[in-house]
C-alpha cells in the first residue's frame, strides 16, 4: 500500500502543478517502497536523489508561476520551499555518511510536509489566482 494516496482533495485545479505534485507523491512512495524492500543502500540513495532533483524542478516551476502572476506571499512561499529542500539535503548527507537511517519517521515527515504544503500554502495561491481570473 502506498504511503501517500493521492486524491482529488490535493488538486489545485492548475493542471501543470497538479501533475507535478502527483509526480512528487510517486517519488515519495518510491522511496517508501525502497525503504520497505530491505533498505538496499544504493537503491535508497538513488531514490532520495531522484526525489531531491524532482523537488527542485517542481519548486522552480511553481516559483516561476507565482512570480509571473505577482503572488504577494511569494517570498514566504519560497522560504518554505528552501527550508524543505535544505532539510531533505541534510538528511541525504547524513544518510550518505551513515549517521542516520531511513525510518518511518522520516517518511512520515516527507509525506506530512508535502500534504500540508499542498493543502494549505499551495491551495492559497491557487485560490488567489482563481479569484483574479489568472488561471483557467
Ligand atoms: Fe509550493
Amino acid at each position: 500500500m502506498p504511503l501517500f494516496t493521492w486524491s482529488s482533495t490535493y488538486e489545485l485545479g492548475i493542471p501543470a502543478m497538479d501533475r507535478q505534485h502527483l509526480t512528487l507523491v510517486d517519488a515519495i512512495n518510491e522511496l517508501h517502497d525502497a525503504m520497505l524492500s530491505g533498505k538496499d543502500r544504493e537503491l535508497v540513495q538513488r531514490t532520495i536523489h531522484q526525489l531531491i532533483s524532482y523537488t527542485k524542478v517542481h519548486f522552480e516551476s511553481e516559483e516561476q508561476l507565482l512570480t509571473a502572476k505577482g503572488y504577494p506571499s511569494f517570498p514566504d512561499h519560497r522560504m518554505q520551499h528552501h527550508a524543505f529542500v535544505s532539510r531533505v539535503l541534510d538528511f541525504h548527507n547524513q544518510y550518505m555518511d551513515g549517521r542516520v537511517v531511513l525510518s518511518a519517521e522520516v517518511m512520515l515527515f516527507l509525506k506530512d510536509w508535502l500534504a500540508s504544503h499542498i493543502l494549505v500554502e499551495d491551495r492559497s495561491y491557487a485560490v488567489w489566482m482563481k479569484e483574479r481570473g489568472l488561471v483557467r
